[in-house]
């Protein structure tokens, strides 16, 4: 525990801005062959020896899928005004591309109307990394037909819950799937491609583009993406340093932005090395958004890759390969969360001035759609004072002008953390796992009396 003082009242956030809270299918749901789902990427991954750390696998999660009334009461009770969460592909189409299941839609036509009962606005992502294992088999996000088949899966979703949904959300972190999934085999579906794995960035964006074409068509207004970002911090003012933060930033940040806000890739180069038509697809991939979402939860210092006597640091729990042209250091003088990210609030700020700068009126509104830290305890002080600064950023950069219009904490309650497994903590609420009794912790406590007190106007 730290002895950091109680946070003074937050500043105003307008009226109408979004506070939410966010989760994943597969991270949460479990009941993983329930209504007629089909296996995920992630299911297989799990199920292979020395994958995850921890050994475990998210056949039971956090039982959400039994327990959603039980859910559904705790972000009533919290005062969320929106809920984040992902439709499972795999439930929905169990072979990827072939019959719609009813049965798995019918569990989030139950969910929709149970968040609408309760208050709170449902706002589903369509894809957030459970791939259809029968799509994987057939090359996964390597190939373009992918792309094809999750549009299909977004217009039968839409076709379902479109009257009742307003807010969608299309893909969640691509850049994660491309480099640790697809490049560097830390997540499923574990392969090891290094830069072959661009076509995965492609073919998702693709997808993204297809799949809002596909929620136009069924009167969707109010479409975004959910992107990792974060600044890029240069070691040093050396030139090796310097293009190897710049090339950390073109592909963790820019591949990701740049096709969705300004209807291109950020260096020809790279470009080159993507399958095509690469040129049509960019005038789907860039239409335009209603909000941008963004992930946010930690800057990066990079460098040069084998400078001597400089430690490189993981990328998010992962040690990145000698071989690659960037290497992550350690980020010192600031506290830690228990998985060893550094916390800087003040990066959020930096990161949407920048956002604000490098695309001016492109950029359309933005929604965090992820912010959060992993702390064990149900006393969790730390993640009290990590909301609080990071809320506090977030308002120092709506004040110095970016249009900012919802704020979603990961996460609801403890869950499923792909390769980490349970070890890490990012709840609002505890979760048991071997009785999924579910305990709110005291950050629950303090953001339902900070909801209160925004709302008091
Ligand atoms: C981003 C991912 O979208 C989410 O699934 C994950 O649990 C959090 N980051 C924390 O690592």
């Amino acid at each position: 525990m730290t002895s950091e003082p109680v946070p003074a009242p937050l500043p105003r956030f307008p009226r109408d801005f979004v506070w939410g809270v966010s989760t994943s299918a597969p991270q949460i749901e479990g009941a993983v062959a329930d209504g007629g789902r089909g296996p995920s990427v992630w299911d297989v991954f799990a199920a292979q020896d020395g994958r995850i750390k921890d050994g475990s696998n998210a056949r039971v999660a956090t039982g959400h899928y039994h327990r959603y009334r039980e859910d559904v009461e705790l972000l009533e009770r919290l005062g969320a005004g929106a809920y984040r969460f992902s439709v499972a592909w795999p439930r929905v189409v169990p072979d990827g591309d072939g019959a719609v299941n009813g049965a798995g839609l019918d569990f989030y036509d139950r969910l929709v109307d149970a968040l609408l009962a309760a208050g709170v606005a449902p706002v589903p992502t369509l894809f957030h990394w459970d791939t259809p294992q029968a799509l994987e088999d057939r090359g996964g996000w390597l190939v373009r037909e992918t792309a094809e088949h999750f549009a299909a899966y977004a217009d039968a979703v839409a076709a379902r819950l479109g009257d009742r949904v307003a807010r969608w959300i299309t893909l969640n972190e691509p850049a994660e799937v491309t480099l640790l999934g697809y490049g560097l085999g830390q997540h499923a579906p574990g392969r090891q491609l290094l830069f072959d794995a661009l076509p995965a960035a492609h073919h998702q964006l693709l997808g993204h583009g297809l799949a809002v074409q596909a929620l136009r068509a069924r009167g969707a207004t109010d479409i975004g993406i959910a992107n990792s970002h974060g600044p890029t911090w240069t070691a040093s003012g050396s030139e090796a340093d310097i293009a190897a933060a710049g090339l950390y930033d073109l592909l963790l940040n820019r591949l990701f932005a740049e096709p969705v806000l300004l209807g291109r890739y950020p260096d020809e180069e790279l470009a080159a090395l993507l399958p095509g038509p690469v040129a049509d697809d960019l005038t789907v991939i860039g239409q335009s958004l209603d909000w941008y979402g963004i992930n946010y939860y930690q800057p990066t210092l990079v460098g040069a890759p084998g400078a001597d006597g400089v430690g490189a640091a993981d990328f998010g729990g992962i040690r990145l390969p000698p071989e690659l042209p960037f290497a992550p250091r350690e980020i010192e003088g600031y506290p830690r969360t228990d998985f060893g990210w550094p916390v800087v609030p003040e990066a959020l700020t930096e990161l949407l001035v920048s956002f604000r700068e490098r695309y001016g009126d492109r950029l359309p509104p933005v929604v965090i759609t992820e912010n959060g830290c992993s702390y064990e305890g149900i006393e969790d002080r730390e993640r009290i004072v990590f909301l609080d600064g990071h809320l506090r950023a977030l308002h120092a950069a709506m004040a110095a002008g970016v249009d900012v219009r919802g704020y979603f904490v990961w996460s609801l309650m403890d869950n499923f953390e792909w390769a980490e497994g349970y070890a890490r903590r990012f709840g609002l609420v505890h979760v048991d796992y071997a009785t999924l009794e579910r305990t709110p912790k005291s950050s629950y406590h303090w953001l339902r009396d900070v909801l209160r007190e925004q709302a008091r106007g």
